[in-house]
């Protein structure tokens, strides 16, 4: 594999709206992100991605943008943001924006002169179609629930397509005009000196044409917008063509959010000439979802289950190209409430999980918050819920036949609304994180669980992620960690993660999945101890007694 820049580096993404106010207005905000570069710089990460902070109405928290060239006034100015990518560099840190093309908002211009004209220039920059009382082009289930029609405004003869909410109409990327326009944005943030994008919910942009049904897979008659993707081809010239004509040119890193490729298609998206730098691995966040919806879904996943996932995933991508590793991120519950019980739930667990995942081959990605051990948060009441996606859950769970109480704890698990409350700074006043108002209600837990108090430290979470990233940065293993290949390690042992990474170095990660403690017998001598979550480590004659939830790399010789 040739060796790219972003190879080994460390990437964090940031949720604008609710990591750091500056100004009381109880929205996180880009002078908010620009006085803590320091405290990212001092974490060790280099690439920072941005959830969206385009022009928005906030539908679906700005990935419903009414305008790609300029910023949110809740979030900014455009000076704060070439500032921010100003101090990034400074720093030598990259800044990545959300690119969200699959659709903009209902309140985009293009959308507004279409509804004016569905027939003209506009209209086609949409899927519009004729409306006839009673049918529909197709039965898709949208994302966030009902079918992906909607009549457009003032003109019940016609309708508009939208995979995911009403305000976010889907672009017709059939339409060569729309491909330019999307190309002539994403140069222009390019030369504006970004390091790249991170690419939203991109595989739907290729539709299966013309419109079909499919099989319906609930009581509503619709069909999962899966089924669609599944029969879609050429996605794939879509995304060559935008490579071409906007990364490739501006050596841009891209990572994609893809989640239904298939083994032999992984090169062409992250392969040598891939269309993106790198994608996501989402193995583990689908695993044990029902196609019925959240709440008949599982809220845990077992170690067991997670460790099939991740060894599945790296094998998949193999050394084809360089996957990005994840244990959260905005759409998803907190990582360590999702594959950790909560009975379990403990720093040492908290240590386990980070270390498992940072350790696999790949680009780790840590979501704001993730770094001191943030908990999924509490609802007291559906009223508490702000997401889109989770109020559609909740409704699917109500007509299931649950009742109140059980559909808001089934959502609870999965709420998008658990990553998004503010980061936790301190243990003053909404966590720190503003002096006003927050708009989403602080997850109580922050007088335990907060950056200041972790930073003093030196057992904390926040500590354990400086050593890993320390680790992955060390001159001595980078070459090893970065590159070295995956060999799982004892994958029969239950609730044991354990796997080498073989490079210039031999490395041995060792992860006691349980609270009982185990024994293990290194396959060879130890050369040294790098790294360990418990204080101690017990080894005899080639054997180590592991204690809950214990975690160590070590070199073997
Ligand atoms: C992606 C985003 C998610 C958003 C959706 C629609 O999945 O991560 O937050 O709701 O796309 O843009
Ligand atoms: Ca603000």
């Amino acid at each position: 594999m040739k060796k790219q820049w972003w190879h080994d580096k460390v990437a964090y993404q940031i949720y604008p709206k609710s990591f750091y106010d500056s100004n009381g207005d109880g929205i996180g905000d880009l002078p908010g992100i620009i006085s803590k570069l320091d405290y990212l710089k001092d974490l060790g990460v280099d690439i920072l991605w941005l959830s969206p902070i385009y022009k928005s109405p906030l539908a679906d928290e700005g990935y419903d943008i009414a305008d790609y060239y300029s910023i949110d006034p809740r979030f900014g100015t455009m000076e704060d943001m070439e500032r921010l990518i100003a101090e990034a560099k400074k720093r030598d840190m990259y800044i990545l924006m959300d690119l969200v093309v699959n659709h903009c908002s209902d309140e985009h211009e293009w959308f507004r002169k279409a509804v004016q004209d569905p027939d003209g220039k506009y209209g086609n920059f949409f899927y519009i179609e004729d409306r006839e009382e009673g049918k529909l082009p197709c039965n898709w289930r949208s994302y966030f629930g009902g079918p992906v029609w909607e009549p457009l405004p003032g003109r019940p003869d016609k309708q508009y397509l939208h995979v995911f909410h009403k305000k976010q109409p889907d672009l017709n990327w059939e339409n060569p005009e729309v491909r330019r326009e999307v190309y002539k944005n994403i140069n222009w943030w390019l030369d504006k000196g970004l390091g790249g994008f991170r690419i939203d919910a991109i595989i739907n942009i290729k539709k299966k044409l013309p419109f079909c049904d499919y099989p319906a897979d609930r009581e509503d008659g619709l069909s999962c917008i899966d089924n669609m993707l599944a029969e879609a081809k050429g996605v794939g010239e879509f995304l060559g063509e935008m490579a071409r004509e906007t990364f490739r040119p501006h050596n841009a890193f891209t990572v994609g959010e893809v989640f239904n490729e298939k083994k032999e298609e992984i090169k062409d998206f992250i392969g040598e000439n891939g269309y993106f730098s790198t994608m996501f691995d989402f193995a583990e966040t689908v695993y044990g979802k029902s196609p019925k919806g959240w709440y008949d879904s599982s809220a845990f996943l077992t170690p067991e289950e997670y460790k099939s996932c991740i060894f599945a995933a790296q094998e998949k991508i193999g050394d084809v190209g360089m996957i990005s590793n994840i244990i959260e991120n905005h759409d998803e519950p907190r990582g360590v409430s999702h594959y950790i019980l909560p009975e379990d739930l403990c720093d040492e667990s908290k240590k386990l999980l980070a270390g498992v995942y940072f350790m696999l081959r790949g680009l780790p990605f840590i979501y704001q918050g993730q770094e001191i051990g943030m908990e999924n948060t509490v609802f007291q009441s559906i009223e508490d819920v702000d997401d889109v996606s989770t109020l559609d859950e909740y409704r699917v769970a109500l007509n299931a036949g649950l009742g109140e109480e059980e559909a808001l704890k089934k959502v609870a698990a999965f709420s998008r609304d658990n990553a998004r409350t503010p980061m936790q700074w301190n243990t003053g006043k909404n966590a720190g994180f503003t002096e006003g108002t927050p708009w989403l209600r602080t997850n109580p837990n922050y007088l335990r669980i907060n950056v200041e108090a972790q930073e003093k430290d030196e057992n904390s979470v926040l500590a354990f992620y400086k050593k890993l990233i320390a680790l992955r940065k060390s001159e001595e293993y980078k070459e090893t960690v970065v590159y070295g290949k995956l060999v799982p390690f004892m994958e029969q042992e239950k609730n044991l993660i354990g796997f080498t990474r073989e490079g210039d170095k031999k490395l041995l990660v060792l992860a006691n999945f349980q609270k009982e403690p185990r024994q293990v017998a290194l396959p060879s001598e130890m050369e040294k101890l790098l790294l360990n979550n418990l204080k101690d480590l017990d080894l005899k004659d080639g054997k180590i007694n592991m204690g809950a939830y214990q975690f160590i790399v070590l070199e073997l010789r």
